[in-house]
């Protein structure tokens, strides 16, 4: 194993200091050029011109990553992955991306501002925006600002292909290797169906109910709760939810409360689950009175997504994940939406980057005080339709569709709504509300957990990537929002 642990990021990440943290003896790009040349690279630049710069740099980080020994650390300068030769030879390595945003690097370039590509403010953040698809291609950590030295661990464990992310303080593994290690004392939590096509990659104690919505009670939490007590299950115990959203929410809840809390690892095999559900600590049961109404934040110990086993997964269950992935593109705007709206399939990448979406909006705000809100695009209204219709009509992933398209239309936006129309209705997801009168689903809007003084507080889309949340609006508007639906 000849990989070296490669940072990568822009003016500003971390990198050295990344590498210093990482292991013995780093080796750094940068230092290794003014070293050689005896000239600091603001004066290198300035003598050579970009073009020279950069021949320069691509000899120097192709003879370091030549020669690094296996886990030696190396930090890169930031423009060094511009290189073909360099993102090629990276695929020897693993690497991880320093993720950063403007005004940090900004602010922190400050006392390098000397370098040619640090001193003009507008220009600075063009270069960032256009150098993150790159360093996002060659990355196999994706490791957010904030995220060292608590993600290292995991960092000198990733073994590629599989991707590392980071979640709140845990590892989230993506990749057809990334199945979780069964430990001793470790229990399985599954549902049937799952556990008869994937059940023999976690083997140990299973625990297996029956699929679907309909059980994701506090009756079935009860019959976990006594089961594993009478295995007795200890607190040593890990829950492994093997499952789509409704076993990692209900395992989930359970672990949270299972003689006061064991820890959760979270294996999710639907698309709903591997792009949301099983990302963000949020657990839970529904009552007859209302959806996810009795629950808990349990942040996962980590999170394993086998993109493989959505092979196995219904067409009828990928189209209501499809819903999903619609949303967080919609909110995370940029190169998610362009991929998503154009029509491709949910393939890894796309799998991957909603997960980054999540990722970092549960990051910055984990118990929902803000901006997480956003999250529930389209889910006032498609809780609402999911409840009004007893939880057996709507699939969780077709009730938020609708949702999507009546906050569209709540948002004023004509355009978009007709082309995420369009898109849902190429899965075959349904785009008319059958079943209830939109009176009831308005009713039903009123027993949403978020409603505040008597409000129900919406999130509306004023364009892909600019989604806003707590918004007010109107009964009269929201029941024509949902009889359009219902046309
Ligand atoms: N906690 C959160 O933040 C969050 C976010 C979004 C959704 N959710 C919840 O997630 C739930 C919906 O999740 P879901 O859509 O995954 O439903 P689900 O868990 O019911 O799975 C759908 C169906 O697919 C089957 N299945 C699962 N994996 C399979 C596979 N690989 N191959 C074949 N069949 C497979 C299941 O047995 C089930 O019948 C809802 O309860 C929703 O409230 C929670």
């Amino acid at each position: 194993l000849a990989a070296a642990l490669v940072f990568v990021g822009f003016m500003g990440a971390g990198k050295s200091s990344a590498a210093r943290r990482a292991g013995r003896d780093p080796l750094d790009a940068d230092l290794e050029l003014e070293r050689r040349t005896g000239m600091r690279i603001a004066d290198l630049f300035a003598r050579e011109g970009e073009a020279g710069f950069r021949a320069r740099e691509e000899q120097v980080v192709l003879e370091l990553l030549g020669r690094a020994s296996p886990g030696q650390p190396v930090a890169l300068g930031g423009g060094a992955v511009g290189s073909e030769r360099v993102r090629a030879a990276l695929r020897e390595h693993t690497v991880a991306y320093l993720e950063v945003d403007e005004e940090t690097a900004w602010a922190r370039a400050a006392a390098n501002r000397s370098r040619p590509l640090a001193r003009d403010r507008e220009a600075f953040g063009r270069l960032l925006r256009e150098r993150e698809p790159v360093y996002e291609e060659v990355a196999d950590a994706f490791l957010p600002q904030g995220s060292l030295p608590a993600a290292l661990g995991a960092v000198r464990a990733l073994r590629p292909p599989t991707k590392l992310l980071w979640g709140h303080g845990h590892p989230v593994w993506v990749g057809d290797d990334a199945w979780p290690e069964v430990r001793e004392h470790d229990v399985v939590i599954t549902d049937e169906t799952v556990r008869a096509l994937h059940g023999e990659r976690l083997r140990g104690l299973t625990f297996a109910v029956e699929p679907g919505e309909a059980h994701k009670t506090l009756a079935t939490a009860e019959t976990l709760w006594r089961a594993l007590a009478a295995a007795g299950v200890t607190r040593q115990a890990r829950v492994l939810a093997l499952g789509g959203g409704v076993v990692g929410d209900l395992a989930g809840f359970v672990a949270a409360t299972y003689q006061r809390g064991v820890p959760v690892v979270q294996v999710p095999t639907t698309l709903v689950a591997q792009v949301d559900s099983a990302l963000g600590g949020k657990t839970g049961v529904d009552l007859p009175e209302g959806k996810n109404y009795v629950g808990a934040f349990h942040q996962p110990e980590a999170v394993h997504v086998v993109p493989s086993t959505l092979a196995t997964l219904p067409a009828a269950e990928r189209a209501a994940g499809y819903a999903e992935v619609l949303k967080t593109a919609l909110i995370a705007g940029g190169r998610l939406w362009e991929r998503v709206a154009r029509g491709d399939e949910p393939d890894a990448g796309i799998v991957l980057a909603c997960a980054r979406t999540k990722l970092a909006i549960v990051a910055a705000d984990e118990r929902e005080g803000g901006l997480r809100a956003v999250l529930n695009l389209g889910h006032t209204v498609g809780h609402a339709i999911e409840t009004a219709t007893g939880y057996a009509r709507y699939r969780h992933g077709e009730a938020v569709g609708l949702g999507l398209l009546a906050a569209l239309r709540l948002s004023g936006q004509e355009a978009l709504r007709a082309e995420v129309e369009a898109l849902l209705a190429a899965r075959g997801l349904p785009v008319r509300l059958e079943g209830e009168p939109p009176e009831a689903i308005v009713a039903a809007t009123r027993a949403d957990k978020k409603r505040r003084d008597g409000e129900v507080p919406f999130v509306l889309v004023a364009a892909p990537g600019d989604v806003r949340h707590g918004q007010r609006v109107a009964d009269a508007d929201l029941l024509a929002a949902v009889r359009e639906l219902a046309r």
